[in-house]
């Protein structure tokens, strides 16, 4: 371990023991276009970077802002207070609480639908605190984790990386209703090639030809929620996409039963696969926040 990165997770534990954390969720209205109508909760951090950083951060299915931020990526918040930089927390008010990513609009750069929504919740953020529009990222689980693969296809012009804990690859709802379920396929029954499944990430934004947002994703193989089989499905996708091969593994990182699965020199795309672990894979905030170049 690097001796920086020591100083961060000492510093991050001291910071926590040393002062109570005072900002908390609070709720924006009025922050945008909407056309589904989401709602926005936002953490601030008492001190912010010069143009800070964003990270939108949306829920699984039956999930809430506030769940996700107290329960699902609980040392996140610590890490916005370090590093200064701002948390988004969207929700969608569906009875599934699951994000669109079946559905045209959504599917399709400003097509509308939920991925708008979460876009202008990033662009009212962006405005109002002077962010860092080259450090923009996302990141969630299982619906979130699906919906963070739809973003960085759709609006890959507005992300530099996103990493994924338990999701699908963009395409694999495609124009189903909720609740198919398709084994032990992609979620919908659906299987293709890797050039297929990269045809779908693009054809959400047909024109861009900029670069294209870094990826990183995670899934245990015992995951009885999200086949594991999405795992290998993201992986092709994005190595289609991205234009990077796999050129090895890493066993026990970045611990026992986690094996990483690298793409090129790592940078661009990385995989990890967790043995035995279920539904959703607990998640890594260091790791991640290493991959974005924020630690
Ligand atoms: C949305 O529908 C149009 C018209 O049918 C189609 O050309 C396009 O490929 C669809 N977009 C996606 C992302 O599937
Ligand atoms: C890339 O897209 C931009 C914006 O649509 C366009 O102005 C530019 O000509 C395109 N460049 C190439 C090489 O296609
Ligand atoms: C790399 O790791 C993945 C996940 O554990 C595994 O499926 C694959 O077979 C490994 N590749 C090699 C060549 O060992």
């Amino acid at each position: 371990m690097h001796s920086t990165k020591l100083t961060n997770l000492l510093f991050v534990a001291f910071s926590t023991l040393a002062t109570s954390q005072t900002a908390k969720l609070t709720s924006v209205p009025n922050f945008g276009t909407n056309p589904s109508s989401l709602t926005m909760n936002i953490y601030v951090p008492n001190t912010l970077a010069t143009k800070p950083p964003i990270i939108i951060v949306p829920h699984p299915c039956g999930g809430s802002a506030q769940d996700t931020f107290s329960r699902v990526a609980t040392n996140l918040p610590t890490y916005a207070d370090k590093l200064g930089l701002i948390l988004i927390y969207p929700a969608t008010p569906t009875t599934s609480a699951c994000w669109d990513v079946r559905s045209n609009a959504s599917m399709t750069h400003d097509g509308g639908g939920d991925t708008l929504g979460l876009i202008s919740m990033v662009n009212y953020i962006l405005t109002k605190y002077a962010g860092d529009p080259t450090k923009v990222f996302v990141t969630g689980s299982s619906s979130g984790g699906m919906m963070t693969n739809l973003l960085l296809a759709a609006y890959p012009d507005v992300f530099a990386a996103g990493a994924v804990s338990s999701g699908a690859p963009v395409g694999c709802w495609d124009g189903t209703t909720p609740n198919s379920i398709g084994g032990p396929y992609c979620q919908a029954g659906k299987t293709y090639s890797a050039t297929q499944w990269g045809e779908f990430a693009v054809e959400s934004d047909r024109g861009f030809n900029g670069t294209r947002p870094r990826f990183m994703t995670w899934h245990g193989t015992a995951d009885r929620v999200v086949a594991y089989v999405n795992l290998g499905d993201q992986l092709k996708q994005w190595s289609s996409v991205l234009g990077v091969q796999w050129t090895g593994n890493v066993t026990d990182s970045p611990e026992k039963g986690y094996t990483k699965m690298v793409y090129g020199d790592g940078t661009r795309m990385v995989g990890y696969s967790a043995l035995g672990v279920g539904h959703m894979v607990p998640f890594h905030a260091e790791e991640m926040l290493e991959f974005f170049g924020l630690l």
